[in-house]
Parts: C-alpha cells; sequence; structure tokens
C-alpha cells in the first residue's frame, strides 16, 4: 500500500484538534434552546421587571415560538438578542476567516483565536457576577465572532491537509463534531442536569471549554503544507509537514500538484473577496459554492432543530425534549454514516438522495400533521418524518457543503470562496431562525411545504450543476469547470489530457 495514503496517527491529532473548534461551534448552536425559560426568569430579576403575570406566561409557554404575552418587553427583548447575537457575530467574522488563515498560518490561526472563545466562555459562565443579560449577550456575541471563524478555519485546515482519498470522510468529521456538539448542549441543558437555576451560567460557560483543549494540542499539529508552500514558498518545510502527516513516503506527487497550483497562483493577482466576486473565471464554482449553502440552510433543517420542541408538541408527542434529544443522536448516527459513504458513493450523489429524501420526507410530514387529528397514527407518520428529515440532511446536504468549498477552488480563491460561503451560510441560518417562527404562524401545518418546494429547486440545480469532486485533484476539478463540463465523470483521467486541457485554457 502506498504509505502516502495511509491514514497517520499525525493526521488523526491534526483533524481531531482542529473538529474541537467544529465541536465547540455545535455547542454554541445547540445550548440556548433548553434553559431559555430559566435564563429569561434570571434576565427579569436582574433588569427588576419580573412579575407574577410574567411568571405565569411563561410557565405555559411551551419553547421559543412561545406567546410573548406577559412577558416584559424588556425580557423579551434581551433574550432575542442573545439568541441572535450569535449569528450576527458569525456573519460579520465569516468575512475574515481567509485573512486570519493566511495571516500566520492556520495552525496558528486557530489558536490565535481560541482566546475569543475562552473570554466569551468566561463572559457567560462569570455573568451572575455583573448584569447576567449583558454578560451574556457580549458573551453570545464574542462567540459567534468566534465560531464564524473557526466554521471556515477547520474545513481549510483539514480540506488541505487531508490525502485526496479520504478528503471526503476526514472533511464530514466538522460536521460530525458539530453535531455531537449539539448533542451534548442538548443532554446537558436537560433540567436536572445543567439547565437548571443554579447551574445555568455553567452549562453556557462550558462552550469555551474545548478552545483550552485545542490550545493545548494545536501546537503539536503540522502546518498545512499548501500553505507553507504555495503562500510562504517554503518547500522544505512543506516537505517535512507531509511526511509528518502521511508518513515516509515518496511526496514528489504532492509536491508536483502543489507546484501546479502555486504557478497557477503566482500568475493571478491575489484573489480578494471582491475580486473573486466579479471574476468571470470562478463563477460557476462559486455559484456552486454558494447554492449548497443555500441548500443546507432552506432545506428547513434549523427550522427542526431551533424549533422541534414545539414540532413535536405539535405532532402530539408528551415530552417533547426526550424527542429533541432523539433527533441529536438520530443526527450524530447518519453524519456517521456519511463519514462512510462519502469517498465511496460521491458528493454530488449523496447531495442528490439527502435533498430528495428532506423533500419527500417534507411532504409526508406536511400530509402527517394535516390528518393526526383525523387518525391518531398519523402523527407516527409525521414523527417518522422528522426523523427521517433530519437522517437525509446528514447523508449530505449537511456535511458536504463545508468542505466541498475547499475542494472546488485552488489555493488562490480559496480564502476568499471560504469567506463568501460562510458569510452566505451564516446569513441564511440568521434569516430562518428570525423567520421561522412567523413562517410556521402564517402556514401552520402546511408549514414544510414551503421547504419541499425550495428543495425541489435545489434538487434540480445540482442535477445540472454540481459535478462529482471525489478522488479528484483541486486541479482537476477547477479544470472542468474551466471546460464547462458539468460532470466529472467526464473529467480527464490521465495526465496527458489534463496537460492538454491545462493548454488549451491557458492558451
Ligand atoms: C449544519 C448547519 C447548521 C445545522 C447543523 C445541524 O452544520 O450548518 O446550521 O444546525 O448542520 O446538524
Amino acid at each position: 500500500m502506498d504509505s502516502g495514503k495511509q491514514l497517520t496517527g499525525t493526521l488523526a491529532l491534526a483533524v481531531f484538534t482542529a473538529a474541537l473548534g467544529s465541536l465547540q461551534y455545535g455547542y454554541s448552536l445547540g445550548v440556548i434552546n433548553a434553559p431559555q425559560k430559566v435564563i429569561e426568569t434570571h434576565y427579569g430579576h436582574s433588569l427588576g421587571v419580573w412579575t407574577e403575570r410574567a411568571a405565569v406566561a411563561l410557565h405555559n409557554s411551551t419553547d421559543r415560538e412561545a406567546p410573548e404575552a406577559g412577558k416584559h418587553p424588556a425580557v423579551v427583548m434581551y433574550w432575542s438578542l442573545s439568541v441572535a447575537i450569535f449569528s450576527i457575530g458569525g456573519m460579520l467574522s465569516s468575512f475574515l476567516v481567509g485573512f486570519i488563515g493566511d495571516l500566520r498560518g492556520r495552525v496558528k490561526g486557530m489558536l490565535m483565536i481560541n482566546f475569543l472563545a475562552v473570554v466569551a466562555g468566561l463572559l457567560m459562565g462569570l455573568c451572575k457576577l455583573w448584569k447576567p443579560h449583558i454578560m451574556v449577550i457580549s458573551g453570545r456575541a464574542v462567540m459567534g465572532f468566534y465560531c464564524g471563524l473557526t466554521s471556515g478555519l477547520v474545513p481549510m485546515y483539514i480540506g488541505e491537509i487531508a490525502p485526496k482519498a479520504y478528503r471526503g470522510a476526514l472533511g464530514t468529521l466538522h460536521q460530525l463534531a458539530i453535531v455531537v456538539g449539539i448533542l451534548i448542549s442538548q443532554v446537558l441543558g436537560l433540567d436536572f442536569v445543567l439547565g437548571n437555576d443554579a447551574m445555568w451560567p455553567l452549562l453556557l460557560g462550558l462552550s469555551g471549554a474545548p478552545a483550552i483543549l485545542q490550545t493545548l494540542l494545536l501546537p503539536l499539529c503540522p502546518e498545512s503544507p499548501r500553505y507553507l508552500y504555495i503562500v510562504l514558498r517554503k518547500e522544505q518545510e512543506a516537505r517535512n509537514s507531509l511526511y509528518r502527516l502521511k508518513g515516509a513516503y515518496d511526496a514528489t506527487a504532492d509536491i508536483e500538484e502543489m507546484r501546479r497550483e502555486k504557478e497557477e497562483a503566482d500568475k493571478k493577482a491575489k484573489i480578494s473577496i471582491l475580486s473573486l466576486i466579479c471574476s468571470p473565471v470562478y463563477r460557476r464554482q462559486l455559484t456552486v459554492a454558494l447554492m449548497l449553502h443555500l441548500a443546507q440552510q432552506f432545506s428547513g433543517i434549523n427550522g427542526i432543530f431551533y424549533y422541534s420542541t414545539s414540532i413535536f408538541a405539535l405532532a402530539g408527542v408528551a415530552q417533547p425534549v426526550y424527542a429533541t434529544i432523539g433527533v441529536g443522536v438520530i443526527n450524530t448516527v447518519f453524519t456517521l454514516v456519511s463519514v462512510a459513504l462519502v469517498d465511496r458513493a460521491g458528493r454530488r450523489t449523496l447531495i442528490l438522495a439527502g435533498l430528495t429524501g428532506m423533500c419527500c420526507c417534507a411532504v409526508t410530514m406536511t400530509v402527517g400533521l394535516k390528518f393526526q387529528n383525523v387518525y391518531a397514527w398519523m402523527s407516527y407518520v409525521s414523527m417518522s418524518s422528522i426523523f427521517l428529515f433530519v437522517s437525509f440532511f446528514e447523508i449530505g446536504p449537511g456535511p458536504i457543503p463545508w468542505f466541498l468549498v475547499a475542494e472546488l477552488f485552488s489555493q488562490g480563491p480559496r480564502p476568499a470562496a471560504i469567506a463568501l460561503a460562510g458569510c452566505c451560510n451564516w446569513t441564511s441560518n440568521f434569516i430562518i431562525g428570525m423567520t421561522f417562527p412567523y413562517i410556521q404562524a402564517l402556514l401552520d401545518v402546511y408549514v414544510f411545504v414551503l421547504f419541499a418546494v425550495l428543495l425541489l429547486c435545489f434538487i434540480v440545480f445540482t442535477y445540472f450543476r454540481v459535478p462529482e469532486t471525489k478522488g479528484k485533484s483541486i486541479e482537476e476539478i477547477a479544470a472542468v469547470f474551466q471546460k464547462g463540463k458539468n460532470n466529472l465523470e467526464e473529467a480527464p483521467e490521465d495526465d496527458t489530457e489534463l496537460e492538454q486541457l491545462k493548454m488549451s485554457t491557458d492558451a
């Protein structure tokens, strides 16, 4: 076996360490849901606006869509801000991913930003020392800012160090860590664990903990060879990094591939976010990258994640919070399935299968919700549809967009592309988070019809526009887009054809 294809201990350590940043992102995404009532009570007390009426309104409410009547407007406002500011932080910082990644390298970049996570964790963990609402909102803002960076830097680093044959599986570990983070936060958020009056600051503060472990481990991780060779022009250091990551092997082919990528990068001016948007050369790749992130978010997945408790209540579940944890478990299991499948079945196939499955589930979910009052067994239809919807999401549309962007672009435009895709993801996540309760109120049991229609559009787009990238070098992928083909099954298989193609595109 070619030792360059082996998974070494150092590679495993590097991927694990990077994925701690994704774990933190998932934890922060999930942690704010369960303890809402407890936190609102504290806000009310510290603002001096807590009343018996508010307590009753809060007690009767089921989730974030809960009737706000009775709650003091200041409590509602500070709570909404605590939730939303996280995404705003992420939207802003996702633009800086390229800058941070190129400043001192991927590893040092991840190391530097960890202080943000620790500060955020401390602000939230110690919030009872001062005004809790101000402390939590500041902590969530800083944490969102950190997560916007980490959600770009982690896939960038993993995409650059992963051997071609395992790029999909290792790239999917970013999403696996996110879903494990969500699950941990759901379990810790139960009221008899940390989601109670006494412990909730610790629950929020723990979101900074993985950063401490990551800070200890990052110095042991090799810098991305692509960064060393292409950005810093340090061939020997890039070789050493390759040997550390892949073991003792003949690195000629890898160095050669990077040399070609560097040549291509040298020919062009540094690609900024603005020039990437304006450049016709990368338009097709960029459209694919952005559309897949839009598909990930506008599939409606976070409608389930943010509001699952109320959706389960609507579906007639007696203990919705446990059903929500069930969603977290299914979510994790199917991300593992994706890790196993993605380098065999391919990205395009899994995205198409996932989106199609989700579209069908959105329809059956609607039928179930509509008729469950007439036929009791229909609530099983809506329940199973929710679980299957999440499973299909994790098979492809969830994990793949995160790492596909790093595969679609060569070194020059990669940081800018990841920044743009990240911003698109965070912005659409924010839009869904803010509007879902209103859409739900408007469409009632038909809420997922809207997502079924959107999913159908994304299926059509993926079918016609998204190429297969499995097992291809970055250069081969770029060549397919330049040649104007949609399907990488037709991509050049041998170097001669690739050379001819390069010459024709250079000409
Ligand atoms: C993806 C999405 C995120 C979602 C999560 C659910 O990472 O980006 O918004 O909450 O999947 O597993």
